[in-house]
Formats: structure tokens, C-alpha cells, sequence
């Protein structure tokens, strides 16, 4: 089968590998994609949101299904679209997507099918007055989140009443622009936070490994919040009654819950979890994978993916397509441009993939480009360098064994990936 990718990120680079590597994959089609990509796939010139482009793409090149990678074209309504001309496509409808395209529409769907999380009110922006009133009522540290989507910014965790009271009015004030006409407070949730990535038909579901993302730019979880600076699979916080909790408290209410309110969820759910003394609660829902999570996730899989995506697309999933969810442990090290996630530069020649790669490292490209003399920096978060091996301490190892041979100006990366994990 022929499958088009849509994506340019370190994520698309880890679905690419995974969709070439499966055993029914034709041609693999990406666009917009980076360089690494484009060492698996075609470009796929067309810009994917233009719909229609898309589907004639599809249609002039025998595309058998279209995996969307980011949220934006599913909030945008691609899979609608795709999927009403015969299209099969791995992502959820727009409905679907509101899942994490409104933080105030997931909030109250957990409310309404008693999915533990947070205690949390919704405002939308003429009642600035009662959203600060609520503010003060409740404890610190408090989170306040924009409701629409603000690539990753929209979050923000208040350590005093000032500073509660100032991203209120930044939010309203248009800082993260239409996405902040509707605030949603939040209590705040302590605990460690896992992310579980479930494969989803509409009706049925299967997880891959939990995974632990490290969204803070510094070491020790300090510093300014980033898309995330590595991450790690199989994440032990996650037991094996963790997980199950997961399936019956989370996953099934959501997927069962999507159906019921006649939008089914196919594509992939992202529970991003907070645990603490065996319990789970949820701190968000994605609608695609995560971001560095897949990187490590992947490392680990084993099995037919692209034919998993497929059968969840056609509302058929078939979990003999998981081989292994976690064979060995994987870890990810993500190599940013500094300053990131602030102002950065770009350009820079980046030298070492392919002695890291001969190491047997993953090096999945996100932020990079060609300049004249190869590849260059061409964003904030630049490489995923991926260390796979049968334990978590020898991924880690692996990784940033990796790391060192790979250099650019302005390289930097957090020295702690994974290591919550060994504790
Ligand atoms: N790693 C966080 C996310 O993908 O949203």
C-alpha cells in the first residue's frame, strides 16, 4: 500500500521509519517533511492544507491511507475531509479532535464520564471577574490554560497569586490570540507524569509502551516549558496495575465516551498522566502521538505499524499487527539550538549523524535543513538522538554515547533524560 505522511517533526521522522520498515508499505509519500525524512520517503509536493490537494494526491498517486501527524490539520478538519472522499486516513475527525483542540470540551467530557482529573472551572472572557474570583479561591500552584491550541504555549503553571492573576489576563489579553477567549483553571496535580499512546479504532484500542516525556529546557525540571527535551520507553512509573487502571479508568471511558457522543476516536490518543501513590489522574489528552514520546516509543515496537494504523483507520483494528510493545527500553535525547524554546539561530552545519547512526543509535531529524555544505539547524528542537538496549540504563547510555559524536554550534540538551526512570 501507498501511504502519504503529513508532518515535519522529529515525530514524522519516528512514523516514517516505522511505516517504510512494516512489511505491506509501497511508496512512502511525506509532506512538508525534513531531511531526514526525505531519506525514506518522496516529497509529496503539495501544501497539505490545501484539502483538496491532498485528496487529489491521493487519488493521482494510489495513496491506500494518509497518517496525520500534528494536531492542527485534524483540528482543521483533514480527516473529515479525506475520509468523505473514500480516503482512508489514520487521525481524528475534527469533532474528535476537540479532544485537544479545547481544553474546556476534554475537561468537561472527563467530568461527564468520571475520567479522574483535576478539579477545574471554564471561562469564557466576559467573565473576567469571576475567573479571577476563582482564582483566588484556589490553592497554589494553580493552572491556567488557554483553551484553543497554542503549539505547546498555552499552558501555564502559576507559582504565586500575582503571577496566577497576570497569565489570566495575558490569556484574555490575546497573548496566545483566539485560543485564550476561553480560560480553564486548573488545580494543580503532583506526582510523575507518564504519557500512553493508544491505537484506536473507534471502538477498540490497543496501548503501546508508556513513555515519560521531559518538558522542562533544563536539568532537574527546571527552567522554561518546551515541547519536550527527550523522553524514554517503557516508563517503570507505569506498572503493570498502573497500566491496567489506565485501560479501565481512561483509555476505554474516553474511547467508549467519544462513541457514545457520536464522535469515535480513531487515530491515536495521547493520555498525558499524572500518578501518584499508585493512582492515575489525566492532565491532558492529545489526539496524535507525542512528541519526543514516538521517538522512544517506536524504538521499542515490534511489529506490522502500518498495518495497525491501517486496520484502526478502516475501523477494524487488529492487534496481532503488535508484535512486542517494549522490546529492550529506548531513550531519547533531544539536541536543541540555545535559546530555544525562546529566540535561536539557525544554519548551522550539523556533523556526526552517520558516525551516531553507525553506533547503532536513531538519529531522528525535527529542526534541520540542507544548506551548502549538508545538513543544518533549522529549528529549536533540531535531532532526537535515540539509544536503544536492553535495559533503560543501557538506552541511556547508548544515547548519550551518541550525543557526544554529534556536534553543531549553539548545541544543547538536557544530561538527566531517563533518569527518574532508574530511581
Ligand atoms: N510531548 C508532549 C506532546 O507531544 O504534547
Amino acid at each position: 500500500m501507498h501511504i502519504l505522511l503529513i508532518g515535519s517533526g522529529g515525530r514524522e521522522h519516528a512514523l516514517a521509519k516505522a511505516i517504510k520498515e512494516s512489511p505491506g508499505t509501497g511508496a512512502l509519500y511525506c509532506t512538508p517533511g525534513n531531511p531526514g525524512i526525505f531519506q525514506l520517503a518522496e516529497k509529496a509536493r503539495l501544501n497539505p492544507d490545501d484539502f483538496q490537494a491532498v485528496k487529489e494526491f491521493c487519488k493521482n498517486y494510489q495513496i491506500g491511507m494518509v497518517v496525520v501527524g500534528p494536531e492542527q490539520p485534524l483540528a482543521d478538519g483533514i480527516a473529515d475531509y479525506l475520509a468523505g472522499n473514500g480516503i482512508a486516513v489514520f487521525g481524528p475527525s475534527q469533532k474528535a479532535a476537540r479532544l485537544e483542540s479545547s481544553k474546556g470540551f476534554a475537561k468537561e467530557f472527563m467530568r461527564k464520564y468520571s475520567i479522574p482529573t483535576a478539579e477545574y472551572m471554564t471561562f469564557p472572557d466576559a467573565d473576567i471577574k469571576l475567573a479571577h474570583d476563582y482564582l483566588d479561591s484556589r490553592e497554589l500552584p494553580v493552572v491556567i490554560k488557554a483553551d484553543g491550541l497554542a503549539a505547546g504555549k498555552g499552558v501555564i503553571i502559576a507559582e504565586t497569586a500575582e503571577a496566577a492573576h497576570e497569565a489570566l489576563d495575558d490569556m484574555f489579553g490575546g497573548k496566545f490570540g483566539e485560543a485564550g477567549n476561553t480560560v480553564v483553571i486548573e488545580d494543580f496535580m503532583q506526582g510523575e507524569e507518564a504519557s500512553i499512546l493508544a491505537i484506536s479504532d473507534g471502538t477498540d484500542f490497543v496501548t503501546l509502551a508508556s513513555s515519560q516525556d521531559h518538558k522542562r529546557a533544563f536539568d532537574g525540571d527546571e527552567g522554561p516549558n518546551t515541547g519536550g527535551m527527550g523522553a524514554y520507553a517503557p516508563a517503570p512509573v507505569v506498572t503493570g496495575d498502573i497500566i491496567k487502571e489506565v485501560h479501565s479508568e481512561v483509555i476505554k471511558p474516553a474511547i467508549d465516551g467519544m462513541a457514545n457522543e457520536g464522535s469515535p476516536f480513531i487515530g491515536c490518543l495521547y493520555a498525558g498522566l499524572m500518578i501518584k501513590d499508585g493512582g492515575v489522574k489525566v492532565v491532558e489528552f492529545n489526539v496524535r502521538f507525542g512528541d519526543p514520546e514516538t521517538q522512544a516509543v517506536l524504538a521499542v515496537f515490534r511489529g506490522d505499524f502500518a498495518g495497525l494504523l491501517y486496520s484502526a483507520a478502516i475501523g477494524k483494528l487488529d492487534k496481532s499487527k503488535v508484535v512486542s510493545k517494549s522490546e529492550g527500553s529506548a531513550c531519547a535525547v533531544v539536541l536543541a539550538s540555545s535559546g530555544y524554546p525562546g529566540s535561536y539561530g539557525k544554519g548551522h552545519k550539523i556533523t556526526g549523524i552517520e558516525d551516531a547512526e553507525e553506533g547503532g543509535a536513531i538519529v531522528y531529524q525535527a529542526g534541520t535543513g540542507i544548506g551548502d555544505n549538508g545538513i543544518v539547524t533549522a529549528g529549536g528542537r533540531v535531532l532526537a538522538v535515540t539509544g536503544v538496549g536492553r535495559s533503560l540504563k543501557q538506552s541511556i547510555d547508548n544515547a548519550y554515547a551518541a550525543v557526544d559524536k554529534i556536534s553543531f554550534n549553539n548545541k544543547y540538551f538536557r544530561k538527566d533524560i531517563g533518569s527518574k526512570g532508574l530511581k
